[in-house]
């Protein structure tokens, strides 16, 4: 009987509040921009991943959500196939540069260790919020993979206990770690920490320099809180992937953008997020959700994530901190939409009660979407209209 060695690990989700949109390098996932991100509390949305290897496993097989297993072809390290006649997957690259990292920090310097980079992987990952949310999921999936592999290989320690990027002596540092999950989507490396992150287009060739960095831990700012509106659970008909490079492809406005826009906001936002600043966090981040979709919009084909719900979650947003501007100086909240039309709603948690309350009273909950912590937005959805 051979021994299996098995790690777990969790990953949250994470919403951008400067947003990645566009590769320079559509292989190795390297962005045409910087962009920050805040990670979600643990037990909120996560994806957690169970790896295990033994040399008694025939294949590599990965199991996502509980639905029957798929088979990955991944050549071993030292076998004689050759790379070209497997399949080359964002999933097969992250694992081989695992594999690789294993050999070279692990195998090669103990000769008396586990020789586990010769060795199937069986990976078993889930979500704990429903699939067909609308939320992205790659980031967090492909996050806790490269966690629970990396630390499976002992190159890490993350537990799902401790705040990302805090593993005890890693022989790999979770930014570099961020260079792998950077691998299998782009976003993902934005969640091996917690807190606030930001991921560096860099500009190196070979990307060694596009990681992802802790600009500070949740706990610098424990008072912020992101308020999630799921106003249409179907998934989205451009995926991010092929969106992007279209926009990449055809938009004017996609260089201004890059070169003029986002470098500012990066500063910008770094400095309010060490202050605290909300006024100012808030803003950057709904002018940048704002000119994110405007840029989809100056795509060719044209591409429309938000929806009538949306815009009027933007209008009302904008209403509540208009008043508020009036009476108190102030911003209460800040509205953020990715690839699709769900709401972001960040505010600091004193205001949650009013943002909440206000939302219902616009939007009630369609009865029995989901019988969990998640409920859909009702209101009229433009893209369901005629449709
Ligand atoms: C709008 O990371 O999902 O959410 O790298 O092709 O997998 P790939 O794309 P992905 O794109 C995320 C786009 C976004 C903005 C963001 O999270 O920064």
């Amino acid at each position: 009987m051979s021994t299996i060695y098995q790690a777990t690990t969790s990953a949250p989700v994470n919403i951008a509040c400067i947003k990645y949109w566009g590769k320079r390098d559509t292989t190795l996932i390297l962005p045409t921009n910087s962009s920050l991100s805040v990670t979600l509390s643990q037990n909120d949305l996560s994806s957690t991943t169970s790896s295990s290897t033994s040399p008694s496993f025939p294949t590599t097989l990965l199991w996502l959500n509980n639905l029957p297993p798929e088979q990955i072809d991944l050549p071993s390290l030292s076998s004689s196939t050759s790379p070209s006649a497997v399949a080359d997957t964002r999933l097969t690259r992250c694992l081989l540069q695992l594999k690789k990292l294993r050999k070279e920090l692990v195998e090669d310097k103990d000769p008396s260790a586990p020789k586990m980079s010769e060795w199937n992987l069986h990976i078993a990952s889930y979500n704990n919020f429903p699939t067909a949310a609308g939320l992205a999921s790659s980031a967090s999936g492909f996050a806790a993979l490269t966690a629970s592999v990396a630390a499976l290989y002992g190159l890490n320690t993350f537990s799902s206990e401790q705040e990302q990027g805090q593993g005890n002596d890693p022989l790999v540092s979770a930014s570099q770690l961020s260079l792998i999950a950077r691998l299998g989507s782009g976003s993902a490396c934005r969640s091996l920490f917690g807190g606030f992150v930001s991921w560096s287009a860099g500009s190196l060739p070979s990307g060694t320099d596009s990681l992802a960095t802790q600009i500070a831990p949740a706990s610098h700012w424990p008072t912020l809180h992101a308020l999630i509106c799921i106003v249409n659970a179907q998934k989205k008909a451009t995926s991010s992937t092929s969106g992007m490079q279209r926009t990449v492809q055809t938009s004017a406005l996609l260089q201004h953008r890059i070169t003029d826009v986002v470098p500012r906001r990066m500063e910008g936002i770094i400095d309010a997020i060490k202050d605290r600043d909300f006024d100012a966090f808030g803003r950057i981040t709904m002018d940048d959700s704002n000119q994110f979709h405007a840029v989809a919009l100056d795509t060719s084909p044209p591409i429309f994530y938000m929806n009538d719900v949306s815009r009027s979650i933007i209008l009302l947003i904008e209403e509540l901190n208009r008043v508020s501007l009036l009476t108190s100086r102030h911003l209460v909240a800040a509205y953020t939409f990715d690839a699709g039309p769900n709401a972001v709603i960040y505010a600091e948690e004193k205001h949650i009660p009013t943002i909440v309350n206000l939302v219902l009273r616009y939007f009630p909950l369609e009865p029995g979407t989901f019988e969990d912590k998640l409920g859909v937005l009702g209101g009229k959805d433009a893209s369901q209209v005629g449709g």
